[in-house]
């Protein structure tokens, strides 16, 4: 009987100390994982490290580009201005090989449509619904029409798509560099008013008359 007590004051007594003590973890110890199968890779993880790649530097599953090295398919990627004042202004003279034709101007305005519009607004009146409802205060000049637009040269467009400004964040995880481009021929296309097949809307000027609408769509 006496025995029997101890047994069950030891039993009571260590089940909670042990289940608190398995549960931590610490160091490598991950502690108690429920079905870990279901979140840890059976795959090996890139770039994680494992003693058995002998072969490759600390064990590492994936090598690192040799520095200096680019991968097949993504030479446009190189982009030779860094993130500062002086970037800016040197990206002025930069072009790209996207040239501006009517397929890569209707690329452009789907993916406007998608990544630009909601800030700069369809037309790119600035008028999207985050400069409109004052989320976020919408850039100096008045819209893609104004001259500064019209005269920003196409690398500074680029620039800022890259690297993003002021409140203008980077789009370069949302758009290649092909696609900024088409994006920067769709926008100048927007500033000029020449109106690509897909897009009919052509009224930029408020004091525009029903002619010179239809007329602008040749020229101007
Ligand atoms: C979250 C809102 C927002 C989105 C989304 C956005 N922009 Fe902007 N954009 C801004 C603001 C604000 C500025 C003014 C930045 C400044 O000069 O400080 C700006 C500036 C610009 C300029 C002028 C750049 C320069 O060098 O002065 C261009 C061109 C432009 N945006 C195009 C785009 C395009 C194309 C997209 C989509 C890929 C886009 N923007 C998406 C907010 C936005």
């Amino acid at each position: 009987m006496k025995l029997n007590h101890i047994i069950k004051y030891t039993a009571i007594l260590a089940l909670p100390i042990m289940s608190i003590m398995s549960c931590v973890s610490s160091g490598d110890n991950p502690g108690i994982e429920y079905a870990p199968n279901m979140y840890i890779s059976q795959a090996y993880e890139p770039y994680s490290q494992d003693r058995k790649f002998a072969t490759n530097p600390h064990g590492m599953t994936m090598r690192e580009p040799v520095n200096g090295t680019i991968a097949r398919g993504q030479l446009n990627y190189v982009y030779p201005f860094p993130n500062s004042g002086d970037g800016y202004a040197a990206s002025a003279e930069f072009t790209g090989d996207v040239e501006s034709t009517e397929e890569n101007i209707q690329e452009g305005e789907r993916l406007y449509n998608i990544y630009c519009w909601h800030c700069h607004g369809k037309k790119g009146k600035n008028d999207g619904p985050i400069f409109k409802e004052k989320k976020m205060p919408a850039p100096s000049w008045p819209n893609y029409q104004s001259d500064y637009i019209k005269e920003l040269p196409v690398g500074k467009a680029y620039h800022t798509i890259t690297y993003g400004k002021g409140l203008m964040g980077s789009h370069a995880f949302m758009l290649d560099p092909e696609e900024r481009w088409k994006v920067i021929h769709y926008v100048k296309t927007l500033a000029n008013n020449v109106s690509s097949s897909a897009s009919t809307d052509t009224t930029s000027t408020a004091d525009m008359t029903a002619t010179d609408t239809l007329n602008s769509n040749s020229v101007n």
